[in-house]
């Protein structure tokens, strides 16, 4: 019952205009997939069309659609984005996210509504419309972090934003299982992007690298094979959460 190919298989890919889900989407075009690239600020919108012309160019066809997903007709939006141009939708993967390193004491309402409406409302509206809109047997996957599987400061809104994720994939993992949907997490080691670095210090991005094997970060390449991975032949994961990371956490 794997299913090898991603030929032809239409994907939604949240945030996929840039860095991981950049990476993605290229990967995706490469397989032949129908990839629809959603972007969010004006500023990822030449990363969108270079990342869809790339699509193109490897064999696959692409459609860009922006949208502020903390707000729920914007996360349907981009599902009719995929209906619309390539009839159906076969695999859902939600890679984005919202980083912020403060201690509790200095955080204000203002950041903690906004790191829970992207890092959890959002993912939470992206899963249900992903279990309204896919095939049958078709796939979701989010984007979690290791930090699901620490015991540290400063992220209390970020690894608590995103925590919520592991409970909405499990729940939605036995709610589709009827249809033969799988539902994951992919939860990565701190990650060689623009993300990563603008919350840390130079001795802190080298504490991060010691932690794991090679003293290095967790790179995009090897975390988007294992996305595939989860898109086709390891479908028989579900309600899980992964921690690619190089042994940086584990629980
Ligand atoms: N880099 C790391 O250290 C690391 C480690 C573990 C997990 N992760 C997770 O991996 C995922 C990908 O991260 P990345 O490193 O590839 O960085 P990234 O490209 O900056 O990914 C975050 C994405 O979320 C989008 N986004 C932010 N607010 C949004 C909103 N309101 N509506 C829709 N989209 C919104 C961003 O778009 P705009 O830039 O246009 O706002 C961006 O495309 C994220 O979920 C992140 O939490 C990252």
């Amino acid at each position: 019952m794997a299913e090898t190919d991603l030929r032809d298989k239409v994907v939604v890919l949240g945030g996929g205009a840039k860095n991981l889900g950049g990476l993605l989407a290229r990967q995706l075009g490469e397989r032949g997939a129908n990839v629809v690239v959603h972007y969010h600020s004006d500023a990822s919108a030449p990363d969108a069309d270079k990342t869809a012309d790339d699509v193109r160019a490897a064999g696959g066809e692409a459609v860009t659609v922006q949208g502020d997903l903390t707000r729920v007709a914007d996360v349907r939006a981009v599902f009719d984005a995929a209906v619309d141009g390539f009839g159906r939708v076969d695999v859902a993967v939600n890679t984005t996210g919202m980083v912020l390193r403060k201690p509790i004491l200095e955080t204000t309402e203002e950041e903690y509504d906004r790191m829970f409406a992207v890092n959890s409302k959002a993912a939470y509206f992206f899963i249900q419309e992903a279990g309204r809109r896919l095939s049958d047997n078709g796939k979701i996957i989010s984007l979690g972090t290791s930090l699901l599987a620490a015991f540290t400061d400063g992220y209390s809104t970020y690894a608590g934003g995103k925590a919520p994720l592991e409970h909405f994939t499990r729940a939605a993992a036995k709610e589709f299982a009827d249809r033969g949907i799988s539902v994951n997490v992919v939860a990565p080691g701190p990650m060689d992007t623009p993300f990563f670095y603008p919350q840390e210090t130079p001795e802190r991005v080298e504490f991060h690298k010691s932690q794991a094997m090679g003293n290095q970060l967790t790179q995009i390449e090897d975390i988007a094979p294992i996305i595939l991975f989860l898109a086709t032949d390891g479908w028989w994961f579900t309600g899980q959460t992964m921690f690619p990371n190089g042994g940086y956490t584990t629980r």
